[in-house]
């Protein structure tokens, strides 16, 4: 039987891109990356963020009482460790009462496969998870991080990520169907290290000054 694919959105916006290619400079020094991660995040976290719930209320406006709508249910945020963080001050600043959790993941550069080093997470029965992680490359660490979140309860993840490779979006599909991707772009392939190409190199030491 055929298996059924996450929805992929690609965001195709002008300034997506346009902060995209900032990223991808290698000239780009630390302190301008964490800034155009932060504004890119933004645009994905809004796209991604498109269909939340909502539930109709009503207001008094300086001018009379009026429905308007309202969020309804939580979403909590949880960047993979380090990368991840990146992308979380776009969460925290944009969405309201967001409940943040953390994962520590790190890939083993010799197997490229996940390693968990932390999880503190809070609930997430019935919340919007936004699992962010900026470089979806095999797909280890968003499935493994999938993975520990749905044992911890959760049952609506959207992964938030800046570039993926097609080989990651395949086994995000393989092991979790459920979970939709949101990215600014989906690039060529894996080179023989597990990086994406084109890529932008390795997101953790570009956002810290680290490697
Ligand atoms: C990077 C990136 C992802 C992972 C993606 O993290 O932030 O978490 O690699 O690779 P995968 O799809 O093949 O699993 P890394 O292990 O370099 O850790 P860091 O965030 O601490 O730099
Ligand atoms: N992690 C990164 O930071 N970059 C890649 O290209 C792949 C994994």
């Amino acid at each position: 039987m055929e298996r059924p694919s996450p929805p992929l959105t690609i965001v195709d916006h002008p300034l997506a891109a346009h902060l995209l290619t900032g990223l991808r400079d290698e000239r780009t020094e630390p302190e301008r990356f964490r800034h155009l991660a932060r504004r890119l995040s933004t645009v994905l976290i809004l796209e991604a963020t498109r269909d939340l719930p909502t539930v109709t209320t009503s207001v008094a406006t300086p001018i009379e009482e009026t429905s308007a709508r309202v969020l309804r249910g939580g979403v909590v945020a949880v960047p993979i460790l380090r990368a991840g963080l990146g992308l979380l001050e776009a969460a925290t600043e944009l969405l309201p009462d967001v409940g943040v959790g953390y994962a520590g993941l790190e890939r083993d550069e010799a197997t490229l496969q996940p390693v968990s080093y932390y999880l503190k997470v809070p609930p997430l029965d019935g919340r919007s998870v936004l699992l962010l992680d900026p470089m979806l490359a095999t797909g280890g660490s968003a499935a493994f991080a999938a993975s520990l979140l749905k044992e911890r309860g959760a049952t609506a993840i959207q992964l938030v990520c800046v570039v993926a490779a097609p080989e990651g979006v395949a086994r995000l599909a393989a092991e979790h169907p459920d979970v939709a991707i949101v990215t600014a772009a989906l690039d060529e392939r894996l080179n023989d290290v597990g990086y994406i190409v084109p890529g932008l190199g390795d997101f953790g030491d570009r956002l810290f000054g680290t490697g």
